[in-house]
């Protein structure tokens, strides 16, 4: 089979791929359908380096295994001009080793080139439902296919919004031609977190239009909130909801568990697939049901314009808010005097300036805290990396030093 023929539409239930545990899961090849590959292990060169550098074993993943692509830094949410360097190379990637299935995430996480590497949540609003669309055309068009949108944990929902999560979803599936990638252990955590019903959430959806589900560990926190770790076997809680969740979404082709670390003993992973397994098949058929996959038809392919009028709010809101996060100044002029301080990033219409001052302060208190030790961190990382340069230089050059 060719490489394309091999990852062109995969069916089943399959591992977030882990280049450490590649021998265990080969060795698991009959009870794993497929893996799903992250896109980001491989395009970004310092995740790439400490990884599998010649991608020697993701060469052997792909001719054992049918895999699908996730990515993880697209922030489609993020009111600003798309990263053409991401996509170009998630395309290549793609193109290299014969992938065919994407998917990313609802949800934006860098503005002005800050990136929390957290997700927050997209605005439940028609305005945000329009961006995303025209975003998600320009990159569907980029990609060369349609691809799905996977919901996310989030913090808190941006406050005063006018729709539900779920109604945005609805929105969005009938705007546009992306399909759901629907992540149940982020719908239980959500629903616990932000004390809604998961299965009234499912019955608002467009279930029909989920095509791929996730499924992931977590813990409940001391403060009582829930978080998707994915370094723990599936919560019990979310097994029942994973159930209706299949048997309602009649489309779903593909359930992937995702274990980022403690993925040893790799018996405790297959614990679950297989849990994940007999629950997928007793819904579904052993072999994939055939269908066409559609062409790209309609939607316009020009990226949106992130300083047209209509997206002004929602573009200074997330400004604004990352600037609460990201820049100390910021935060003290915006404690001492909101109103005065949106200024500087013209936050002007009092419904997103009501959303900026509402956002749940002990999540920003937390956002504030990890960017402020993740800075400090990486600050550390490139002065020891530069010391070690300059230091290895010095030698060579048969010098103690400077
Ligand atoms: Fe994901
Ligand atoms: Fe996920």
């Amino acid at each position: 089979m060719t490489p394309s023929e091999l990852h062109r539409d995969p069916y089943g239930v399959g591992l977030a791929y882990r280049f450490n545990v590649h021998q265990d899961a080969v060795k698991h090849r009959s009870e794993i359908d497929l893996l799903e590959i992250s896109t980001e292990d491989y395009i970004v060169r310092e995740r790439r380096t400490y990884s599998d550098p010649d991608e020697k074993l993701l060469r052997d993943a792909l001719a054992t295994f049918p895999c699908v692509a996730h990515g993880l830094s697209l922030s489609i949410g993020t009111v600003d001009r798309l990263d053409e360097t991401y996509l170009n190379a998630t395309r290549r990637f793609m193109a290299d080793h014969g992938l065919n299935i994407f998917s990313e995430h609802l949800a934006f996480h860098r503005v002005d080139g800050n990136d929390l590497t957290m997700f927050l949540a997209i605005p439940f609003e028609e305005v945000a439902v329009q961006w995303v669309k025209r975003n998600y055309y320009a990159i569907r068009q980029w990609l060369g296919r349609p691809f799905a949108l996977e919901n996310v944990t989030y913090a808190f929902p941006v406050p005063h919004c006018s729709l539900s999560e779920a109604d945005f979803l609805r929105r969005l599936c009938e705007e546009t031609d992306c399909t759901l990638l629907l992540d149940v252990t982020n719908v239980f955590n959500n629903s616990r977190n932000h004390g809604y019903d998961p299965i009234e959430f499912f019955e608002r959806l467009p279930m029909e239009r989920v095509s791929q589900m996730h499924l992931a560990g977590g813990h409940q926190l001391p403060d009582g909130k829930w978080e998707d770790s994915h370094s723990a076997p599936v919560m019990e809680e979310v097994w029942p909801l994973f159930d209706e969740a299949v048997k309602r979404a009649v489309n779903t082709r593909i359930v992937i568990l995702e274990r980022d670390s403690k993925l040893k003993p790799f018996d405790s992973v297959m614990h679950d697939i297989r849990r994940a397994r007999e629950i997928f098949y007793s819904h579904r058929p052993l072999e994939a049901p055939h269908r066409e996959l559609s062409d790209i038809t309609g939607g316009e392919a020009l990226a949106p314009d992130p300083l047209a009028n209509e997206f002004a709010g929602m573009r200074s809101y997330q400004r604004a808010l990352m600037g609460r996060i990201s820049d100390p100044g910021f935060r003290e002029a915006f404690l001492a005097n909101a109103p005065e301080a949106v200024k500087k990033f013209e936050v002007t219409d009092p419904a997103w300036f009501q959303r900026l001052a509402d956002c749940d302060g002990q999540a920003m208190r937390h956002f504030e805290e990890s960017w402020d030790y993740f800075k400090k961190e990486d600050e550390t990382v490139a002065r020891e990396y530069e010391n070690r340069e300059w230091a290895s230089w010095a030698k060579q050059l048969g010098r103690g030093g400077w």
